[in-house]
């Protein structure tokens, strides 16, 4: 039974804004790609390592990942999320592992145990999401003004990596055209149940800039080497 991981890192980053994709930013010594990487080259039941980086952008990822580069599988992305998974797929049909994990390159901070809990629940499901349950109280907001409040009852914040059967989700991309922005949507659209393992409130998405330095606060021993 084979599990590849796709690393995407092909996105502009325009919320965070900077001269840099935040993907390629330093976080403690190393990179925010690097550490989303190591998570899986470390990971004993990892075969392939795709890392799909945005066109033009070789130079950044080789300057962002060291020797890693190495050790992955580099794939151009295309203009959305979902095109870049796609691109990825592709890659990998030509000696399709059995299993797939989608994740974003701007979550650096995934465990090891986060990796395994998505892994194995796909022993009897053919999509995995992780996810942690929303915690601050929602409120929809009109012109600057309450205008209701949610019941956050049932709802949570969906992370990555995510795990599907390749096959599956292969077939569910070639069905869905358009925006995704996560996998776990292209499997719904296909009629596909999805599971919800436990997330990891720490696996945060580098997002915005205050994303950064609140990392680097909590978390001071991430990213030593490299
Ligand atoms: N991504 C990608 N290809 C795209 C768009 C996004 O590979 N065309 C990747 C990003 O690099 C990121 C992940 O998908 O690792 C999640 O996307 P997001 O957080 O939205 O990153 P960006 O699209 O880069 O940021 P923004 O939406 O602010 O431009
Ligand atoms: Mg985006």
């Amino acid at each position: 039974m084979s599990i590849d991981a796709v690393v995407l890192a092909a996105g502009r980053g325009t919320r965070f804004g900077g001269d840099a994709p935040k993907q390629y930013l330093p976080l403690d010594g190393s990179t925010v790609l690097a550490r989303a990487l190591d998570a899986f080259l470390a990971h004993a039941a990892i075969r392939r390592v795709v890392a799909v980086i945005g066109a033009g952008d070789e130079g950044a990822f080789r300057a962002a990942v060291g020797p890693r580069a190495d050790r992955v599988e580099v794939v151009t992305g295309g203009d959305t999320r979902q095109a870049s998974v796609a691109a990825a797929l592709a890659h990998l049909a030509v000696d399709p592992p059995e299993r797939v994990l989608v994740h974003d390159g701007a979550r650096p901070f995934l465990s090891a145990a986060l990796i395994d809990r998505v892994a194995r629940a796909l022993d009897d499901a053919d999509a995995v999401i992780p996810a942690v349950p929303v915690a601050d109280t929602l409120k929809r907001i009109d012109h600057g003004r309450v205008a209701g409040t949610v019941p956050r009852d049932g709802l949570a914040q969906a992370q990555t990596p995510q795990g599907f059967r390749f096959a599956a989700l292969r077939a569910a991309h070639a069905a869905m055209p358009g925006g995704a922005t996560d996998d776990a949507m292209v499997m719904e659209a296909a009629g596909h149940p999805v599971r919800v393992v436990e997330g990891e409130r720490t696996n945060h998405k580098i997002t915005t800039p205050d994303d950064l330095p609140a990392a680097r606060l909590t978390y001071p021993a991430v990213g030593k080497g490299f």
